[in-house]
């Protein structure tokens, strides 16, 4: 017995099927692979100077205190974003830890392991986010971050 439930497709449309299929394929793949991988070396660079900054905050142990990513002590707040976080920055870090406050001892470190210290903070600030509150996938694949810095 024959079968009809499917129609049967010219060779003319079998070949515009395939080439459809074919030309979505390619163009989803290269949205996949292309979309938002654009990355700004030169800001998150992780410089000597950042390196150096590690081994000072190695040496003061500021993550007896405090957090890189939720990861830490926690008598101080997460440090991840201090550099970087609206209404914070370079001069706000600088104040707290030349002069300290009544929680937080001063730290009396020479102006250039300061500056390390600081290249560092900034350097962990600008590769990432923490607390991440909203991962939005998009409908080609990616993860839009929504954090606190944004709003
Ligand atoms: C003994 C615990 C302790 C240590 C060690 C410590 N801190 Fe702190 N830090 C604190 C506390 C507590 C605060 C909150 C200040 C307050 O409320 O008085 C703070 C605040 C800060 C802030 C301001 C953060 C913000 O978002 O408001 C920065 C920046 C900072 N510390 C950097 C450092 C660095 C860098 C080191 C290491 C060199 C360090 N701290 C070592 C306890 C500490």
């Amino acid at each position: 017995m024959e079968n009809h439930s499917f129609p049967e497709l010219g060779l003319t449309a079998k070949r515009s099927i395939f080439w459809l299929l074919i030309m979505a394929f390619a163009s989803y793949s290269y949205l996949v692979y292309n979309a938002g991988t654009e990355y700004d070396r030169g800001k998150s660079f992780y410089s000597e100077s950042a390196k150096d900054g590690k081994l000072v905050f190695q040496e003061y142990n500021c993550i007896a205190c405090h957090q890189i990513y939720g990861l830490g002590g926690y008598m101080g707040p997460d440090l991840t974003n201090v550099m970087t976080a609206p209404g914070k920055g370079r001069p706000f870090a600088e104040a707290f830890i030349r002069s300290g406050t009544a929680k937080m001892p001063r730290f009396d470190m020479s102006d250039s392991a300061l500056v390390h210290l600081l290249d560092y903070l900034q350097y962990v600030g600008e590769a990432g986010n923490y607390p991440v509150t909203d991962a939005q996938p998009t409908w080609y694949g990616n993860i839009n971050l929504k954090t606190d810095a944004d709003e």
